[in-house]
């Protein structure tokens, strides 16, 4: 029997994120076909919801059933059990994206070589970086032309602000590409463009050794001993506590679609990536190994299902053992509580778990007890910090058009932001109702589910606002008139905190430097 220690070594939960399209799909089959979870490639389905079916609900209903299946794969690879938590591709959900984002120890960004760091990958990287969460780079379609790997180094620096070590390199690329150096395991990977094999690789520790022009020829080997060269000159050594630090991210290069240098990155990743790592509540830091289970509630997934109000809570185990039909205390509503059926999640299947350890991310069946960001535990008073709301894109009013259901309205709207589907402010001025969203899907998300799931119907109304800002100040009567001053735009969110509605980004700098002593934060938690 393994101890506890040792189970927690041996887990590794992390998640892949890219901008849709690199390949993170792709890279997440590969990564199960070598943890032998699936057997056939194409088992996993993308979740991406195609740009075009912004209002096709039967492929949003596809889709919610498809992101239960696939929110959490967990497998074996050799010692190590690795947790993949996914991420949905489109980013109108990338709220749930962050979310998510807290409950890994680790991140994988897959990058394509041919577009370098666009948008999405640049927005999730700063909630990396808020979390020092570490992160490994993987350039893909390398089988296809792309950047020059230098100028993709400085941009992943410049664009992602880290510090890279490339730990395998690209022997040319597209039509002529070769295959990698690996530099973490100096060996040669000789690529061939079939799928579903894994490529053999030869150890190569000698770079100069002559024998390096029969595998790929004398103009390549002459580039790459020069590559190498140049990468030992200006990237420092790797160094693992950098990584870990968060402050450096090795990069490999690969082609996820022919399965090429996915090997090696799951090879360096289960050696370097942090087993699960000390969590920050309110009160305290809470380790993994101590002996009294506590966790989190990362996401809630509603089920389509309108006759049956249930819901899964995924819970990150942060610390101890979570076992099933034992006694947890909801800290949120202070009452005990029993799970008889918890769900881990191996391969793509869900089965029912007696014990669960930390790293691990258990599905508890749900009928509206929990929210995002409740904390369960033993017995003991904690709040798990780091779950916080950014300031939404988008906003409008919502509007109750059956005055008979607004009962049903109100508790769907309040259910529906337990969820996290999107934020709710109530303006202070004129009592009314603003949801905040980062895209134009979740509206017609919430519309559709408050009709289907609570039978209310509601109407959006435009209200032009640039961003929320929860405020505060160490000063209670600058903060009061400033609330004065403001009382148009002032909101409560959720929690009741004070949000100031900025309409536009004039406004706000004016507010700024109009009142120094009001802290203005574009994140709920601070
Ligand atoms: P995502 O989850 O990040 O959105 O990306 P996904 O894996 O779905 O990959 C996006 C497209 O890129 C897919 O093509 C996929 O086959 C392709 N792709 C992934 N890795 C590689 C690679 O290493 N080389 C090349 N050349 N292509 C790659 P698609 O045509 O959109 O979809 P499909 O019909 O092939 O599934």
């Amino acid at each position: 029997m393994a101890t506890i220690t040792e189970e927690i070594q041996k887990r590794r939960t992390f998640a892949i994120i890219s901008h849709p399209d690199a390949g993170k799909t792709t890279l997440t089959e590969k990564l199960l076909l070598f943890g032998g979870a699936i057997h056939v490639a194409g088992a996993v389905k993308s979740n991406k919801i195609k740009k075009t079916a912004t209002s096709d609900w039967m492929e949003i209903e596809k889709q919610r059933g498809i992101s239960v299946a696939t929110s959490v794969m967990g497998f074996n690879y050799g010692d190590y059990k690795i947790n993949i938590l996914d991420t949905p591709g489109h980013q109108d959900f990338a709220e749930d994206t962050y979310r998510t984002l807290t409950a890994v120890d680790s991140v994988i960004i897959v990058v394509d070589a041919a577009k370098g760091v666009e948008m999405q990958t640049r927005k999730l990287m700063e909630v990396c970086r808020m979390r020092n969460t570490p992160v490994i780079v993987f350039v893909n379609k390398l089988d296809r032309e792309g950047q020059d790997p230098f100028d993709l180094l400085d941009e992943l620096e410049a664009e992602l602000k880290i510090g890279v070590r490339p730990l395998s390199w690209p022997i040319n690329m597209g039509q002529r590409f070769k295959g990698v150096y690996n530099i973490y395991e100096e060996s040669l990977n000789l690529y061939t463009p079939s799928k579903q094999v894994v490529t053999e690789s030869v150890e190569f520790k000698d770079i100069d050794n002559p024998e390096l022009e029969k595998y790929i020829g004398s103009d390549d080997a002459s580039k790459l001993r020069s590559d190498l060269e140049l990468i030992a000159g200006v990237y420092p050594e790797f160094n693992v506590s950098d990584y870990l630090k968060g402050n450096l991210a090795p990069v490999f290069f690969g082609s996820a679609l022919n399965n090429f240098g996915v090997k090696e990155l799951l090879d360096c990743f289960v050696k370097i990536a942090p087993s699960p790592r000390p969590v920050q509540a309110v009160e305290r830091i809470v380790k993994p190994e101590e002996e009294n289970f506590s966790g989190f509630v990362f996401k809630i997934h509603a089920n389509m299902d309108p006759n049956h109000r249930s819901c899964i809570a995924f819970v990150k185990v942060c610390s101890g053992k979570f076992e099933r039909n034992a006694n947890y205390k909801h800290v949120r509503n202070g009452k005990f509580m029993k799970f008889s059926s918890p769900t881990a999640f191996m391969a793509q299947r869900k089965s029912t778990v007696d014990e669960a350890y930390p790293g691990d991310i258990v599905g508890l069946p749900d009928t509206g007890n929990f929210k995002i960001g409740d904390t369960l535990t033993a017995g003991e008073e904690l709040h798990f910090k780091g779950l916080p709301s950014f300031s939404p894109e988008m906003f409008k009013y919502i509007e109750n058009t059956d005055p008979m259901k607004t009962k049903q309205l109100n508790k769907g709207i309040d259910q529906l932001m337990d969820e996290g589907v999107a934020q709710l402010f109530v303006n202070q001025f004129n009592g009314r109702k603003i949801i905040g969203t980062v895209g134009q899907l979740q509206f017609e998300v919430i519309q559709y589910r408050l009709l289907h799931e609570y039978g209310a119907q509601c109407k959006w109304e435009p209200i032009s606002l640039y961003k929320a800002c929860w405020i505060e100040s160490d000063d209670a009567e600058a903060l009061e008139n400033f609330k004065k001053r403001k009382y148009q735009f002032m909101a409560k969110d959720k929690e009741d905190r004070d949000v100031f509605l900025a309409d536009s980004n004039y406004v706000l700098q004016m507010a700024q430097t109009d009142f120094p002593k009001i802290k203005f934060h574009f994140t709920s938690e601070f």
